[in-house]
């Protein structure tokens, strides 16, 4: 990676929040094909077929700067809550709807979606049904799933069945508690009892550490495939996905195994720790819901930083003031840019065409560094701003491969030096149409992979960076996702 000067950071940056106003025309432009570009998440998801909600909190509803976000960016509401067993039934038999109805209200009122959080739960259990156990404990259980599904008929998309009944041991057994030891069929009881209640609701197994494929996510799979095979009414899994500053490398894999037994899946409570990677861990998580066609929606789990249950991570997609972050704009750009079941960019090239190559480990575009017009100048990542210090034109070789033509400096990529070792330098040189500046394109899933004529090495980020200023280099081929590049087109 580069170390930048001040004096070009601030350049950057200049050429960033130009680029940025013109965005909005840009991005229509780009999208013309399968949607257009939304301009809040809930609008941009639905343009994907999906939804994307957040968790709120009912003492914060006569927050005006909190419902303005969510009355605007958000097309579906979980209540953080005021859902859950100790606030549906305080007393046993004596149900409490207050809070939740009020968020279902307003939510059914402005047209929006709710999920519904959570009917059966190891946690936030009222005292009177904590201190149960057995044939009482079961029979107490499924009357609070059945009164509480039925109070809610027909206006719940999903509910959140039962939560986190998995364990943490590394071995995928189900989570010791009170409901665990009523029997272990307690699980699809409840959800027999919730089909039962409300017959339109999709019904969700949810849980956390289940993002990646884990021995605890093998165990709910498990669980799942059997409830599929044997007839009990699952619909889809949640993944809570409340994470560090890393996505796991697996994700969408998880996701896509889940989805294969035959059930929706959605990210239900996503929060990501801040922190350099923040917005890129936001993206890849969006991209993974994208890209798996039974990913039904995301939820964000709060509105602002200063609203999370997890103080201090600032782990939202606002911050306290109510600003968007970059996290934000990441999310929104990966809706934007998604095309359903794969990376969303060009799946031909187009030679009359400008391109913007996004890195897929990074989401950042290949950039001459500093805006340069010189020759040798070096090839980097920075930030996607659409430049034409981003833009590259394919022009062919006539030999099935291309050379890429920076719109700013009309000086193409070329291997330095005619290198052909791993981690050579790539370059900005005038165009000879020499083998160093050939490029064999092949495109898959939305994803382009750029091969050298002269060396057979392929066009990545070395080591994977995701940072400003994360060099380009060649590197062998082994299809990574630093070697793997979005062709957005931007004219
Ligand atoms: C959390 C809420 O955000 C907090 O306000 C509350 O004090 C505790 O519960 N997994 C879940 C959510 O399924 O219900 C939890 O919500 C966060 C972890």
């Amino acid at each position: 990676m580069r170390t930048t000067s001040p004096r070009r950071g601030r350049m950057h940056r200049a050429v960033s929040l130009l680029a940025t106003a013109g965005l909005v025309a840009t991005t229509a432009l780009v999208l013309a094909g399968p949607a257009q570009a939304g301009t809040t998440l809930g609008q941009s998801a639905a343009e994907r077929g999906r939804y994307f909600g957040v968790a709120i909190a009912a003492g914060r509803m006569s927050d005006a700067t909190y419902m303005g976000i969510v009355d605007r960016e958000f097309d579906s509401v979980v209540a953080e809550n005021e859902m859950k067993m100790d606030a549906t039934e305080p007393n046993r038999n004596q149900f409490n709807f207050t809070n939740g109805d009020r968020i279902v209200s307003y939510a059914l009122g402005k047209g929006k979606k709710v999920r519904g959080h959570t009917l059966g739960w190891h946690a936030q259990q009222p005292g009177w049904m904590q201190n149960m156990s057995g044939q009482s404990l079961r029979d107490a259980f499924l009357n609070h799933v059945t009164q509480v599904a039925a109070h809610y008929r027909g206006k719940i998309h999903s509910w959140d069945v039962v939560n986190e009944a998995f364990a943490d041991d590394g071995r995928g057994s189900r989570r010791d508690s009170n409901l665990q030891r009523t029997g272990n069929d307690w699980i699809e009881a409840a959800f027999r009892a919730a089909r039962a209640a409300d017959p339109g609701a999709k019904l969700c197994y949810n849980d956390y550490n289940t993002d990646g494929v884990n021995a605890k996510s093998t165990g709910v799979y498990n669980m799942v495939r059997d409830f599929k095979s044997r007839g009990v009414p699952i619909d889809c899994v949640g993944f809570q996905s409340h994470l560090g500053t890393t996505v796991p490398a697996d994700y969408q894999a998880n996701l896509q195994r889940f989805a294969d037994l035959g059930v929706d899946v959605q990210i239900t409570e996503l929060d990501i720790q801040q922190g350099s990677n923040q917005a890129n861990a936001y993206r890849q998580v969006t991209q993974a819901c994208l890209a798996v066609s039974r990913c039904t929606g995301i939820t964000v789990w709060g509105v602002r930083d200063t609203d999370s249950w997890r103080t201090g991570a600032n782990p939202l997609l606002f911050d306290g003031a109510g600003n968007k972050k970059a996290a934000y704009t990441a999310v929104l750009d990966a809706l934007n840019a998604g095309g359903g079941n794969d990376g969303g960019g060009a799946t031909t090239v187009d030679t009359s065409a400008w391109y913007v190559l996004v890195n897929r480990n990074s989401g950042k575009a290949l950039d001459v560094y500093n805006l340069s017009t010189a020759d040798g100048a070096d090839i980097v990542q920075w930030a996607r701003n659409n430049g034409n210090q981003q833009q590259w034109q394919f022009v062919s070789s006539g030999n099935g491969t291309y050379r890429l033509r920076s719109r700013l400096s009309s000086k193409v990529l070329d291997v330095s030096s005619w290198s052909t070792a791993n981690g050579a330098e790539v370059v900005q040189w005038p165009d000879t149409n020499g083998a160093n500046q050939q490029w064999s394109v092949s495109i898959a899933n939305g994803y382009a992979s750029l091969v050298n004529r002269n060396s057979g090495k392929a066009l990545e980020v070395q080591g994977a960076s995701v940072a400003d200023g994360g060099n380009v280099v060649q590197y062998t081929a082994w299809n990574g996702a630093n070697q793997q590049w979005q062709l957005v087109r931007v004219g």
